[in-house]
């Protein structure tokens, strides 16, 4: 497709290629879920092409292949649909998916590269009946843009500001039915307007080591790699309930069986190659030990506000918030309470062992298990 309104594909796919004022971060390059410079071409070559191929989340495929046949059906275009939930979890790739299954154009770009209304008008007005415009990162959205954006939604027309100053007029200009996909980690930073106006609202969660396992298997395939049931099992362990990462594991495990000689990935190739990357294995890494250790030893367990805590370890507050925290609160290593982020026992046992250092025994009440918001999604979804 043609790159109109200055949108262009570089920026398309994330956003997140340039560097985000405000969120300097000295973050492992193997264990985060953002994605980094070496997994420009890594997501694109094992992107599933098909709805086949995207591996678990069946109640997310299933609605929206009811929603896909239904609009199909009247010949329309699909409701605006927002995906929602950590990094590396598939919200590019549904979208794509969507694209595809709908048989229609895609157009990708991302709420922190729109700085004005032009930039997004040459988008909309190049796109044809029941196409797709992705904005990923859509919180980050100006108020402005926003603004702009709701008639498109609802009415298929955006307001164009012609000239300047006293002589300048606003001119309605239609647009063809389309069809919003919405993309966004940071699903409270939505404002409620914006959201009402999504027909179509999913959430991805972490996958489960079976899923992930899984996918291991499949990008292998694509990769042309030999791995075993056990190296599959032992990447999927330590990838954070996150396809972006058990693909990047996958990666390094290979290059370390190749030079090794190996050149098939077994349990004991992966572990050691696991190891050497220093990916333990729960898929914890440096930053996550340092968190935990941060709120029991120096705040006696918490609870500790999300401020006190980005201070104390030199993280701003937005990375913990989408990074660190889904996963530890998932596996039950803290817990989000309305004083603070608080330890649990599962946390000061890691503590305990990675850093070699005694902890008073503190009352050990029920053991917690992952808080419902972060839980692995039920019933495969
Ligand atoms: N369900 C899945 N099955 C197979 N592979 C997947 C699945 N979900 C994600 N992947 C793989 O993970 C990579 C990252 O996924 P994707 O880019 O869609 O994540 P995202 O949610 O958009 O992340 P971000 O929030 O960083 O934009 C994809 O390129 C794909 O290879
Ligand atoms: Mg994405």
């Amino acid at each position: 497709m043609a790159d109109p309104g200055g949108i262009s594909p570089r920026h398309g796919e994330s956003g997140r290629d340039e560097p985000v004022p405000g969120e300097s971060r000295p973050i492992s390059e193997v264990t985060t879920p953002r994605r980094v410079e070496m997994d420009r071409a890594l997501d694109q070559s094992l992107r599933p092409t098909k709805l086949d191929e995207f591996i678990g989340k069946k109640s997310v495929k299933d609605s929206l292949a009811v929603f896909i046949e239904a609009a199909q059906g009247r010949g329309e275009h699909l409701d605006h649909t927002l995906f929602y939930g950590p990094p590396g979890l598939g919200k590019t790739t549904l979208a794509m998916l969507l694209a595809r299954e709908m048989g229609v154009g895609i157009k990708l770009t991302s709420g922190p590269v729109l700085e004005k209304p032009g930039d997004l008008a040459g988008a909309l007005t190049a796109l044809a009946p029941r196409d797709i415009l992705v904005i990923d990162e859509i919180h980050r959205l100006r108020p402005q843009i926003e603004e702009f954006l709701y008639p498109a939604m609802e009415d298929w027309r955006i307001d164009v500001r012609i000239g300047d100053g006293v002589g300048s007029d606003t001119v309605s200009v239609k647009l063809e039915p389309f069809t919003l996909v919405g993309a966004t980690t940071r699903f409270g930073l939505l404002t409620s307007p914006m959201r009402a106006r999504f027909g179509i609202v999913e959430r991805l969660g972490f996958y489960p080591p079976e899923e992930l396992a899984m996918i291991v298997h499949q990008s292998a395939r694509r990769l042309g790699v030999p791995v075993s049931e056990g190296g599959a099992a032992e990447i999927a362990g330590r990838s954070r309930g996150t396809p972006r990462i058990a693909n990047r594991l996958l990666r390094r495990v290979r290059d370390f069986a190749q030079v090794r000689g190996e050149g098939s990935v077994d349990r004991e190739t992966a572990r050691r190659g696991l190891a050497m990357l220093s990916v333990d294995e729960r898929g914890l890494d440096e930053m996550d030990a340092r968190l935990l250790r941060t709120i029991i030893v120096d705040f006696g367990g918490g609870p500790v506000g999300l401020r006190s805590l980005a201070v104390a370890v030199g993280e701003d507050t937005g990375t913990l918030e989408e990074v660190y925290e889904p996963y530890l609160i998932q596996q039950g290593f803290m817990q989000r309470t309305s004083r603070g982020r608080v330890a649990t026992p599962r946390s000061e046992d890691f503590v305990r062992e990675r850093f070699g250092i005694s902890l008073p025994e503190r009352g050990r009440g029920d053991p917690q298990g992952p808080q419902a918001e972060f839980g692995f999604d039920k019933s495969g979804k």
